[in-house]
């Protein structure tokens, strides 16, 4: 490894994550350990220059006080306490916290701020080589932000000795398979499985509109088809996965609960055999860009917005039929388009069409006829939890309606959604299981 580090100890603070990040914008590498880690685990660690105990005001956790062992108090390691209580509390204020953490990263621990992108990846390309050897990895790749760059990753790493696997569910946004196909099979000459199981899924899917019951499907049978694609392969030793430093955060640490588990399509069960090589596992969502960047990825697939795992299947509302898909994928293609010549691609969160399963009369070549509405989503957030909507232009609605009225099969009205969250939720429909609970 590289870089210097720097530990923070976690003493039941939610203010982790904050603190590991500040810590790597001054351009120093920061990592999250249990308040019970030994001494003899952080020196076995590589270049570990200072640590920080990050207690927040609440070192009671279920009813019993925590502390870090008493050696390393002692050790020859500089330690801070980043605390909220005492006569010298830790600052609030962004620039006071700032100039606090790089007194003690560069002044007493003396750390050198050589956290990059281009050492990250050295060091991962180390790595992974070291954990592989001469062994076979797959990869189930969506085309989604993680699943890319842990891609690009590999295949800087190991090249033929990963075999990526793209399952379309029939259920991407217009032009995404033959992005990733001309991304990793054309441009980075990887492995490339591309399986067009749309079929399969739309007459699994057939009939069925309860939305809780159509996510199980899909993500059963995506499961259903990358076994299938793994079986057919031989000699695979190791599953490539696009974990990311908040799933492991955010999935529970021994001091703060878990907020949200990560059940998602395209997450695989744990017992298929395989050992993980996680190579983001300690990047934030932030950095995981800009490693795709780094890797030479397009700004297409790096920075683009979030897309659930079902896809245009929680957007196509009620039961799923191949028109009414097509309505969902044309209208938010023509909105994407719109939006990337426009100048909001890049500016808002979120944004999509949704197909009702209902149809109102219009006039088309002169005759009544009966079709579809399309609804336009485009929302800002933070973090999901509450969403505001874009103020977009009344002209580009206007054209925006003209395009998908005259262009889109089927579609004779367009409607947009001005409804914040709360009390609207982002999609549609609604995350019903229990995972996703606590988001809503
Ligand atoms: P809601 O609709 O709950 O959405 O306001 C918050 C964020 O979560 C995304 N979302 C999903 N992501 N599987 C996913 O991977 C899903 O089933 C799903 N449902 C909603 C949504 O797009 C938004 O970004």
């Amino acid at each position: 490894m590289k870089q210097d580090m720097i530990l923070v100890l976690d003493l039941g603070s939610e203010e982790n994550p904050r603190l590991a990040r500040e810590i790597r914008a001054l351009g120093v590498y920061s990592e999250i350990y249990p308040h019970d880690i030994t001494l003899d685990e952080v020196k076995a660690l590589p270049n570990v220059k200072g640590i920080i105990l990050n207690g927040g005001p609440n070192r009671v956790v279920d009813g019993e006080e925590i502390d870090v062992s008493e050696e390393i108090y002692h050790c020859d390691i500089p330690v801070l306490m980043a605390d909220h209580r005492g006569d010298d509390p830790w600052p609030e204020d962004p620039e006071a916290r700032r100039k606090a953490l790089s007194d003690f990263v560069f002044g007493l621990c003396g750390a050198e701020a050589n956290w990059n992108m281009d050492n990250f990846i050295a060091d991962q390309v180390e790595l992974i080589r070291r954990q592989v050897g001469d062994k076979k990895v797959l990869l189930a790749l969506s085309g989604g932000v993680d699943s890319s760059v842990v891609a690009a990753l590999l295949i800087k790493a190991i090249g033929k000795q990963l075999t990526c696997v793209h399952v379309n569910h029939g259920l991407l946004r217009k032009g995404e398979p033959e992005q990733v196909i001309q991304v990793f099979r054309h441009e980075m000459d990887a492995n490339l499985i591309y399986v067009d199981a749309a079929d399969r899924f739309l007459v699994r899917l057939a009939g069925i509109s309860d939305p809780e019951q159509k996510r199980k499907i899909i993500g059963e049978e995506f499961i259903r088809v990358f076994e299938e694609e793994a079986r057919k392969l031989e000699g695979i030793s190791f599953l490539g996965q696009g974990t990311i430093y908040p799933d492991i955060i955010e999935s529970g640490t021994k001091t703060v609960k878990a907020v949200k588990s990560h059940h998602n399509v395209g997450g695989l069960p744990k017992d298929l055999g395989f050992q993980l090589v996680e190579p983001l596992k300690m990047l934030f969502k932030d950095e995981v860009r800009e490693c795709g960047k780094a890797l030479g990825l397009p700004d297409s697939m790096v920075y683009r917005q979030p897309f659930p795992g079902p896809g245009l299947g929680v957007r196509c509302l009620g039961a799923i039929t191949r028109d009414r898909l097509e309505a969902v994928r044309e209208s938010d293609a023509i909105l994407r388009e719109e939006f990337a010549k426009n100048g909001l691609a890049g500016k808002v969160w979120q944004y999509f069409t949704v197909v009702p399963d209902i149809k109102s009369v219009g006039v088309r070549d002169g005759k009544r006829a009966d079709e579809w509405p399309v609804i336009l989503r485009a929302v800002n957030t933070v973090d999901a939890m509450t969403a505001t909507v874009e103020d977009v232009p009344f002209a580009l609605l206007q054209h925006i309606t003209q395009r998908i009225t005259s262009e889109v099969k089927g579609v004779n009205r367009v409607l947009y959604d001005l409804t914040p969250k709360p009390t609207g939720t982002i999609e549609w429909v609604g995350m019903i299981s229990e995972a996703r609970k606590s988001l809503i």
